[in-house]
């Protein structure tokens, strides 16, 4: 037995169902754990390396333990890491990320995805005095009450709860529409917009594998929420810094309301923030009546490592990991073309998934109805060769710039030859 199963057993004791968040629990039969990393690759407690695709589900864009990261939060561990008192480095990231995504707006540093969408959702309803948001079938935006709803049978209708203990009160605020259909947005927004608080919406979609909004789409949500008077919330926790440095704002050249992020400005770090229009950001306590507060808000160790990163991207570093993506992508179009299995490669940027068994994906339905059981068979065969990707069609492939070189010629050749065994 592995040093990996002793953990995972002892584990199954300590944790529900093993684990700290559900989606470590999906690699079978049991998770690798991971003793250290460094630059493209995972190294695990039973000796060996994995390249890396999955890069902490997004954060990790320079890949793992950057020597120019590394040093900027060790100089901050030496001079402490929390002190309850605003810090220059908030400032100095603040102005980094919002010269690039919001010139002119506002920010509120806060600990995850989770509590920038929370937030997002609240400053929405504070500012508008409504009471509905809009959000769409497959877009996550973590585990907050107000968002974690799903359409049920009746896509545009009030939404269902889509955990236990999230009550039916909260949930039926939540009215949730086709993503990339303009004509559910129309319906739902005829009926309810004058009481539409915010449609908040991934604008490239990455929790249900990669589906890039249409441009059209992404345009039209602009358009209404400003006839309605509603607020357009992108939520760029994975986007931010990924898509490009002003995100998809500056990918769709559409400027929304609030943006909220996570995962990169942190470097790797526990983050979110919301960002946006300096009139709604003012809203927020103490200059407003919208509660937040946060004991770890803009944590310096956090905010080093951001600014770091952002850097560092500024560089144009960027490039690297979307070169990556796109020559792996090739890579798996050219295999999967010459052995005539019908597929859709989705890919935005340094993100990607392939979705086998289907020629097209645009929403969350289309996505499901690919073949589960086939991408399955490529996870494994790609774990074999020592290249991990997330365990499911339903996440993204993430790369970083650290996927170059020699790194990507064998990350190339990995996906060639798992690809070519689908077949047999
Ligand atoms: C688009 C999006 N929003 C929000 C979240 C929640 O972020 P966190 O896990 O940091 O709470 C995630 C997490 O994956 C996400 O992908």
């Amino acid at each position: 037995m592995t040093a990996s199963y002793d953990l995972w057993m002892e584990a199954l004791s300590l944790f529900p169902g093993g684990v700290n968040s559900p989606v470590r629990a999906s690699l079978k039969p049991y998770p690798f754990y991971v003793e250290r990393a460094e630059g493209a690759y995972l190294y695990t407690v039973d000796g060996k390396k994995y390249m890396d695709f999955v890069l902490g589900y997004g954060p990790l864009i320079l890949g793992h333990r950057d020597r120019r990261v590394l040093e900027k939060v060790i100089d901050q561990v030496e001079r402490g890491w929390l002190y309850g008192t605003p810090t220059p480095v908030e400032v100095e990231l603040a102005r980094k990320i919002l010269g690039h995504m919001y010139p002119g707006g506002k920010i509120r540093f806060v600990n995850s995805g989770t509590e920038a969408t929370l937030t997002a959702v609240r400053l929405a309803r504070g500012y508008t005095g409504r009471k509905y948001i809009v959000k769409f079938d497959g877009c996550y935006h973590g585990s907050n009450d107000y968002l974690l709803v799903s359409s049920g049978s009746a896509v545009e209708h009030y939404g269902i709860p889509a955990s236990k203990g999230v009550i039916d009160e909260v949930a039926r605020y939540t009215i949730v529409a086709e993503f990339n259909s303009v004509e559910s947005v129309e319906r739902i927004m005829e009926r309810y917009g004058d009481d539409v608080a915010g449609v908040i919406v991934e604008p490239v979609m990455g929790n249900l594998g990669v589906i890039p909004g249409r441009r059209e789409f992404i345009e039209y949500l602009r358009k209404i929420t400003r006839e309605y008077g509603s607020l357009l919330i992108f939520d760029e926790v994975i986007t931010g810094f990924r898509l490009g440095l002003s995100g998809a704002s500056g990918y769709y050249n559409v400027k929304p309301d609030l943006v909220t992020l996570g995962k990169i400005i942190g470097g790797g770090f526990p983050v979110g923030a919301i960002a946006g229009r300096a009139d709604v950001m003012d809203e927020l306590s103490p200059k407003g009546k919208v509660f937040n507060a946060g004991t770890f808000n803009a944590h310096p160790v956090t905010m080093a490592a951001g600014l770091a990163t952002l850097e560092i991207l500024e560089q144009g570093e960027l490039s690297y990991a979307d070169r990556a993506a796109e020559e792996v992508s090739k890579a798996i179009r050219d295999e999967l073309g010459d052995m005539g299995i019908n597929y859709a490669l989705n890919r935005a940027a340094s993100m990607f998934q392939v979705f086998l068994g289907v020629e097209r994906v645009e929403n969350a339905s289309m996505a499901r109805k690919s073949n589960g059981e086939l991408h399955g068979k490529l996870q494994r065969a790609l774990l074999e060769k020592g290249v991990f990707i997330a365990p499911s069609r339903l996440e993204a492939i993430f790369t970083s710039t650290k996927h170059t070189g020699e790194e990507l010629e064998k990350a190339v050749e990995a996906f060639t030859t798992a690809v070519r065994e689908l077949g047999e």
